[in-house]
């Protein structure tokens, strides 16, 4: 039998970079000229299915950029087993916002969460200040993983979320358990549900398999 994980995922990152933007294009295939800034935060979920038959389900936390809502952010990324730091390639100060990101992550969020740094807005390169030889390196040196994406096109959306699912099922500890729908729910996310007890998926956001 095929495995099925759940992992919980925040984006984080500069209003204005396409996280929300990203999401639509993962989540619906969609893609909005001119998209609100997120309130808040919004919640999505999007399963994938790997070239062995495993699923993962990623409970996605789409954070607002807007620096008015910054100290809501470790509520989204306290518990989560992965987040996608974006910046815009077409904006330099976009990365710097990342790195910070990126800093506070290593110093707050769970120790094995896996970082993606995300270039989005590739369709843009003509108006390019953020080079991939620059982001690559500082990616590297964190040890994070790292791709441009564009969420006008579909460009890399779907690959730096299957990288994801592909590198989660190996990090996550085995002693992960619970199933967490809500920011501040107890228990990690990160789990082989196959091996869950009876009834230990989250109430609001129930288990197909
Ligand atoms: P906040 O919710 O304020 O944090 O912003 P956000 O990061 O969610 O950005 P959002 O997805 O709302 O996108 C901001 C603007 O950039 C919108 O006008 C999008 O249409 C545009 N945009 C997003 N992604 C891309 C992209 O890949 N290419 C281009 N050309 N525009 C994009
Ligand atoms: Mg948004």
């Amino acid at each position: 039998m095929s495995k099925q994980y759940q992992f919980k995922l925040v984006l984080l990152g500069e209003s204005a970079v396409g996280k929300s933007s990203l999401v639509l294009r993962f989540v619906k295939d969609q893609f909005d000229d001119y998209r609100e800034s997120t309130i808040g935060a919004a919640f999505l979920t999007q399963t994938v299915t790997l070239d062995d038959g495993s699923t993962v389900k990623f409970e996605i936390w789409d954070t607002a950029g807007q620096e008015r809502y910054k100290s809501l952010a470790p509520m989204y990324y306290r518990n989560a087993n992965c987040a996608v730091v974006v910046y815009d390639i077409t904006q330099a100060a976009s990365l710097e916002k990342a790195r910070s990101w990126i800093r506070e992550l290593q110093r707050q969020a769970d120790p094995s969460i896996v970082i993606a740094l995300c270039g989005n807005k590739s369709d843009l390169a003509a108006r390019r200040q953020v080079s991939q030889e620059e982001a690559k390196k500082y990616a590297d040196e964190e040890g994070l993983m790292w791709g441009e994406t564009s969420a006008k096109t579909g460009e890399g959306v779907a690959d730096i979320f299957t990288a994801i699912a592909k590198k989660l099922p190996q990090t996550a500890p085995p002693s992960a358990r619970g199933a967490a729908g809500r920011p501040g729910a107890s228990g990690r996310t990160g789990v082989d549900l196959n091996k869950q007890p009876a009834g230990a998926n989250s109430q609001n956001e129930p288990c197909a398999c």
